[in-house]
């Protein structure tokens, strides 16, 4: 029997909420419904970090503590969580060790970036160990300050981060996690009427039940990018069913020649498998979103909302991913490639849920590279997304998988080129850019406000010519580990 309220933590007290529009953000639950206005509303679109909250979560029986921004997750996310945010933090006046830490290192002047800061830094205090400059600087990647400057919020972070936390919330953490073990009891929630609902199942057989009955749903998983079809383009979406509860669609299957995600797996969960298989790949998952859209989204919306200029899709493709749908009792499986069809046309029918993702991993002969070409650094979208897979035999390339994003209207692998890379040698470099300049015949990309036409296929060619000349001059994959901070590293 379905529970008609979702229930989540807040303040060491069990909150029972029945959902009375779907849309509802956590942001305008806590300044409108509530009154809480410490959570500020900047962007509203997930990239200023202003409405940062801290949701904690039962993971391996511990509570662990991420940054979310408020203004793009709906209120349904909340269920079985533990919301914290800055109105929450000082006890009794005084000061939260984060927060005085911003205060003794001059970390505020207009203060309106400083409770999603407060935020992203009570997340990082409550992480195991000391952070060095290089994770805090990442911690904070997605909190944007237009005047104080990073340098005395660095400080703070560093600050306030040295030592085991000691807050109310560590003191508390048994009784913490007991409360959300609890909460996250099996049961399946649904809030609303036939016509329109906010459903948070929690059974495998409840979601896909409520897939094939309502094809006509949004599928909910982090909402990185749904949240963004509410707030920006105000579009009107009755009956939501969220993914993230279903404890299938969170499991990570780490064999030695495949490693399996449930559709539901978020890029914080997955990083360091997905970092293990290739170190360029934990350096473009370090530059996707920010620490709050990477704690809320995941790997099965980047694929499934079939974006061009998604940066897994190109990444997966190159390795060779296999995709399993399920509706019902049926389930098939495809290669993802296969499952991009057209611009926002993939393979999926109504009622069809993607529900698991293979990625193979590399063979000892198997070389992989990837690389995000954006405008900044941090937190934005790719110009143009490119990964390529080699398999070399002797000093020869047998073959390449190379897949693009930003190139064209679906991500797609360049065929053409990959016909003209094979059987090309490694010892003659003279011969690899009449390769490379195929790619002109399998693309011919767009201008818009990320790049233009000709800087696309100019720098996609460049990146290939890049991937070979590091081909020649690299040690083999499996040699390569990953340093502290995502930096690659030799052996
Ligand atoms: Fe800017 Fe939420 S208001 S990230
Ligand atoms: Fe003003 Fe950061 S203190 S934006």
């Amino acid at each position: 029997m379905a529970q008609g309220a979702i229930r989540f933590l807040r303040r060491g007290v069990v909150v029972e909420h029945r959902i009375a529009n779907p849309m509802q953000t956590v942001l305008d639950y806590l300044r409108l419904d509530l009154r809480h206005k410490g959570t500020k509303e900047g962007c509203n679109e997930g990239d200023c970090g202003a409405c940062t909250v801290a949701i904690g979560r039962l993971r391996g029986g511990k509570v662990q503590y991420e940054p979310a921004n408020a203004c793009i997750m709906l209120v349904a996310h909340l269920h079985g969580c533990e919301l914290v945010t800055v109105d929450d933090l000082a006890v009794d006046g005084k000061l939260h060790p984060v927060q005085q830490a911003m205060v003794d290192h001059h970390g505020s002047q207009c203060g309106f970036c400083t409770p999603g800061f407060v935020m992203s830094l009570f997340a990082l205090y409550h992480e195991e160990g000391k952070p060095n400059r290089q994770q805090i600087v990442d911690q904070l990647a997605g909190n944007l300050c237009r005047c104080t400057g990073y340098r005395p919020i660095i400080a703070a972070a560093s600050d306030a981060c040295r030592g085991d936390a000691k807050d109310l919330w560590a003191s508390a953490a048994a009784d913490i996690a007991a409360e959300l073990k609890t909460l996250n009891d099996g049961s399946d929630v649904f809030c609303g009427t036939g016509d329109s609902f906010a459903a948070v199942p929690a059974k495998a057989e409840t979601l896909l039940d409520l897939c094939a009955k309502h094809p006509d749903a949004t599928i909910v998983a982090g909402a990185t990018d749904v949240g963004l079809w509410i707030t920006k383009q105000m579009r009107s979406l009755p009956k939501l069913i969220f993914t993230g509860k279903v404890e299938a669609l969170h499991a990570i299957t780490d064999r030695v020649a495949t490693l399996s995600l449930g559709s539901a797996v978020t890029y914080a969960e997955a990083e360091r498998q997905l970092a293990a298989i290739a170190p360029d790949m934990g350096e473009v998952l370090r530059r996707i979103g920010s620490k709050q859209v990477r704690s809320s989204g995941t790997i099965g919306g980047n694929i499934a909302n079939g974006s061009p200029i998604g940066d897994m899709p190109p990444m997966l493709i190159a390795l060779g991913t296999r995709i399993m749908l399920k509706k019902g009792d049926e389930q098939r499986d495809l290669f993802l490639e296969d499952y991009f069809i057209d611009y926002g046309k993939q393979d999926r029918k109504p009622g069809e849920l993607l529900w698991r993702i293979d990625i193979p991993k590399l063979k000892s002969n198997e070389r992989f590279f990837a690389h995000k070409l954006s405008k900044r650094f941090d937190q934005d979208i790719s110009a143009v997304m490119a990964a390529f897979k080699f398999v070399i035999s002797g000093r020869t390339i047998a073959s390449a998988t190379l897949a693009f994003g930003g190139m064209a209207a679906t991500p797609k692998r360049a065929k053409k080129t990959e016909a003209a890379i094979k059987d090309l040698k490694l010892d003659a470099p003279e011969t690899w850019e009449a390769a490379v300049a195929t790619l002109a015949q399998d693309f011919k990309p767009l201008t818009d406000m990320r790049a233009s036409a000709a800087y696309r296929l100019e720098t996609a060619q460049a990146l290939l010519l890049k991937a070979l000349h590091e081909l020649v001059g690299e040690k083999p994959a499996s040699l390569r580990v990953l340093a502290p901070a995502g930096k690659e590293a030799w052996t």
